[in-house]
């Protein structure tokens, strides 16, 4: 990876499912700045990646990386996600931010519970307005797994209605060693929000360690 790389803000790089995205990333050569409320909290979480991958990490708070950035990934709880969004809305004009937010509603998780935009996806894009290009992915693969070396068996289903955005998306996918899927436009993504409550149920009824998706018939 070369100086002109991308770099990508982790928002939320201190929790389970950034810092897993964070560790794929940065072991794949990536440029990585780990962002939290807690400046403090984002730079411990930046040098342990930075000692297990023996290249640097940078971190600050949430609206300092994404302003670094270029591509800025969300990755806090639904309750969060609008706070957060508005916290980091002034560094993100004409960028790529990835949302990965599931809209689940504690305590009924395993229920599909969509927020009246539709998805948390267009939700995100309402937020920030149209200047930012905003793509979902990560819904449906688990952090705990993703958080290890092994490979994940579960496909991300890649949102967003810039087919550019959506491309160096499904790039970044691939560097954490998954198949991203274009799936078309950001509305789509309540589809694979959706999704996540049947495979926690899926989970829970069959007694599954964090069930996937896999798109057949595809030769790529
Ligand atoms: N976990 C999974 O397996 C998984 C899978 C697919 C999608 N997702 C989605 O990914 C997102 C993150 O999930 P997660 O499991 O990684 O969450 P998490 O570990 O509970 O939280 C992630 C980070 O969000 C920040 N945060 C927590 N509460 C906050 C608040 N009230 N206001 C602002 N920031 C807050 C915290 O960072 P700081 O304290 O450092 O600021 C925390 O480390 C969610 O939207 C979830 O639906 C998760």
């Amino acid at each position: 990876m070369t100086d002109s790389a991308p770099v990508i803000a982790v928002i939320g790089g201190t929790g389970d499912l950034g810092s897993a995205i964070a560790r794929r990333l940065v072991k794949a050569g990536e440029r990585v700045v780990i962002g939290s409320r807690d400046p403090a909290k984002a730079a411990d979480m930046a040098s342990r990646l930075t000692a297990e991958a023996d290249r640097v990490v940078g971190a600050g708070s949430n609206a300092d990386v994404a302003s670094q950035a270029q591509i800025v990934i969300l990755t806090v709880p639904f309750a969060s996600q609008e706070s957060t969004l508005r916290d980091i809305a002034a560094g993100v004009a004409g960028k790529i931010v990835v949302d990965t937010t599931v809209p689940l509603v504690p305590p009924k998780v395993m229920r599909v519970q969509l927020p009246p935009e539709g998805s948390a996806a267009v939700r995100a894009q309402r937020i920030l307005g149209e200047g930012v290009k905003v793509v979902s992915a990560f819904h449906n693969v688990a952090a705990h797994k993703l958080a290890t070396d092994a490979v994940v068996d579960c496909d991300v289903l890649v949102f967003g209605d810039d087919k550019a955005a959506r491309d160096s998306v499904v790039r970044l996918v691939g560097a954490c060693g998954l198949r991203g899927v274009h799936a078309g436009a950001l509305v789509n993504s309540a589809a694979a929000e959706a999704l996540t409550s049947l495979l926690i149920f899926i989970n829970k009824h069959y007694t599954v360690d964090g069930a996937g998706v896999r798109i057949t018939g595809m030769t790529t």
